[in-house]
């Protein structure tokens, strides 16, 4: 019998803007220094998008444009879009929309998707379903975000961690991998940690939002942190058992870059060692749903075909997430 047809990822491509803000430029914002930032988060620098009425699809379409030429890809081949993010260009319409137009890929639907920091595996969850079913023949999932518009950089709890990027994959058929299997899951009684409290339909703009700053993230990080390390290491413990892997069997650990010391509790935990897990925190910070994609994009000249991959994730909501995929 055929091999049941599964969703791989075919090609990555990333964008990141040129400007770059560093620990010591933080020290002059708020009381903090490099030293504590690289020791408590593991951040050096990241990069910030400047420049007047720029967005995610500012960052995303060039990612596109690379990604389509290289593969030699027409985009009018593209048949579906999902874009994950916090930060869209505006409230609506969605930036899949935007990028679609902007890039050519004039036969693709899409949406998109907010799930916080787990949104782009969420998306590349539902992307492989579409794969999976033949609704869909090339999709892209994004993963883009402009943290720099929605952070306070007087506020020492959020600033030192958060940065701005984009990553693409290319998802399409194959028989002979991809992605095998994931597990998703919301918590909202965690949104009280981890949230941006105004912009929305329970507090639109006005001179008291913008007063108050409550356009800005507000993070509690130390219960973030707590419940980051213990759903993402649950969840790829279950990923692993459920497919009769063993610490032995994971060729490469892809997580979710929001602090070092939560990247390194979970892969103690799941006994993998750090020499198999991908870490570019310290250039790129926490550029929430650009961190797997950013890292995929690193690290891809290391898998080989057939190395089992886990990606997890964790973020505000709460959500969190594993999947399972084998490289082809
Ligand atoms: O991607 C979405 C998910 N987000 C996350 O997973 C983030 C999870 N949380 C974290 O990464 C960490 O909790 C933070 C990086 C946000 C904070 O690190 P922490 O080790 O949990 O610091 P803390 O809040 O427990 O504070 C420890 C000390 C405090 O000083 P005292 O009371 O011990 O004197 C803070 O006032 O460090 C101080 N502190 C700072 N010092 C210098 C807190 N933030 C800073 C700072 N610079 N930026």
């Amino acid at each position: 019998m055929a091999e049941k047809v599964k969703a791989a990822i075919r090609a990555i491509e990333t964008y990141v803007p040129p400007d770059i803000l560093d620990n010591h430029t933080l020290e002059q914002f708020v009381d903090t220094s490099d030293e504590w930032i690289t020791r408590r988060v593991g951040v050096k620098e990241r990069h910030i998008l400047l420049g007047e009425g720029k967005g995610i699809s500012d960052m995303a379409v060039p990612a596109i444009e690379k990604l389509l030429e290289k593969q030699d890809i027409d985009p009018l081949s593209i048949d579906l879009i999902i874009v994950a993010t916090v930060t869209p260009d505006h409230v609506f319409p969605a930036t899949a929309n935007i990028i679609a137009d902007k890039s050519g890929l004039k036969n693709a639907w899409g949406f998109d998707m907010n799930a916080a920091c787990s949104g782009f595996l969420y998306a590349l969850w539902t992307a492989s379903r579409f794969i999976e079913s033949g609704r869909s023949k090339r999709a892209l999932v994004i993963g883009a975000d402009k943290m720099s518009a929605i952070i306070n950089y007087h506020d020492r709890a959020t600033c030192v961690i958060f940065g701005d990027g984009a990553g693409v994959v290319l998802l399409e058929p194959s028989e002979e991998g991809g992605i095998i299997d994931g597990r998703m899951y919301s918590d909202g009684h965690g949104r009280h940690y981890l949230f941006q409290k105004a912009g929305g339909s329970c507090y639109s703009p006005t001179i008291d939002t913008v007063m108050n700053k409550e356009h800005y993230v507000y993070q509690e990080g130390k219960k973030v942190f707590q419940y980051a390390v213990k759903n993402m290491a649950g969840v790829v413990k279950e990923v692993m058992e459920a497919n009769s892997l063993k610490a032995e069997d994971i060729a490469y650990l892809i997580p979710h870059q929001a602090n070092y010391r939560i990247i390194q509790a979970v892969a103690e935990m799941m006994e993998i060692p750090l020499d198999k897990v991908a870490i570019n925190i310290e250039k790129y910070g926490n550029t929430t749903n650009a961190t797997i994609p950013l890292c995929l994009y690193e690290w891809q000249d290391k898998f080989k075909k057939g190395d089992n991959i886990i990606l997890t994730t964790f973020g505000g909501g709460f959500t969190w997430g594993a999947i399972y995929l084998k490289w082809v």
